[in-house]
């Protein structure tokens, strides 16, 4: 395995290192740099914690792509070398390691709860959903936050202004709540959110989760566009 090390503030740039590690068949690109910080070398540092495609933090450029560490394996590349990189797009703290803060900021801007106008209910009132109600949004409730769309996103990688594609997602996953009232136009509607888009669809094609964030960013623009020739269309 080649791997990305970097320190900012002590190295000039990042730069690959190999080690070497066994081509076992059911270890997956986790297991080895695992493997390098439990044998080889201590001071390697990187984010996983599941190991089971559930939390989103094992997210690193391996070979070129954007994947979840913990869930491609190391035979996928033959006899290797495979080269782990951190995610593009993204400052580096530390080796593989980098700085989502600014993902974070853009889920937070989305306003991802459900959003009541108008009533004065107790916090206990229940709102019933149908089967069909439910899977208007559920794709978009997939999402864990792996930040492998905005690595493959050539539109956030150029314009880190650009929402994003996992942040317009989990707009639509509220706005397509039927328990929802909100529509976030104000946040969406932008040059920088829905209409920054140029649809190269890289976001679909990498989310290891099956979201669709390429179609929730299209969706939007039709939303967006018959909102402004009639006002009192939110869906
Ligand atoms: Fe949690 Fe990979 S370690 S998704």
């Amino acid at each position: 395995m080649e791997v990305s090390r970097y320190r900012p503030g002590e190295d000039d740039e990042p730069v690959l290192q190999a080690y070497d590690v066994p081509l076992m068949p059911d270890w997956a690109v986790l297991d080895g740099l695992n493997y390098i910080k439990d044998q080889l070398d201590g001071s390697l540092s990187y984010r996983w914690s599941c190991r089971m495609g559930v939390c989103g933090s094992c997210g690193m450029t391996v070979n070129g792509e954007p994947r979840l560490t913990c869930g491609t394996f190391l035979t996928e590349y033959g006899d290797g070398p495979v080269r782990i990189e951190p995610l593009k797009g993204f400052p580096v703290i530390r080796d593989l390691v980098v700085d989502i803060d600014d993902f974070l900021a853009k889920l937070s801007s989305v306003r991802p709860w459900l959003v009541r106008e108008g009533e004065d209910l107790p916090l206990t009132t229940e709102y019933a959903q149908t089967p069909e109600q439910l899977e208007a949004y559920k794709q978009y409730s997939m999402c864990i936050n792996c930040l492998l769309c905005y690595s493959a996103c050539p539109v956030y990688v150029l314009e880190p202004d650009f929402l994003g594609p996992a942040a317009i997602a989990l707009a639509q996953r509220y706005n397509l709540d039927s328990r929802d009232m909100d529509d976030r136009f104000d946040v969406l509607n932008l040059e920088d959110a829905v209409w920054g888009c140029t649809f190269v669809g890289e976001c679909t094609q990498v989310c290891p989760k099956h979201v669709d964030p390429a179609e929730a960013i299209q969706r939007y623009k039709l939303t967006a566009a018959l909102r402004s020739v009639l006002p009192w269309s939110r869906r």
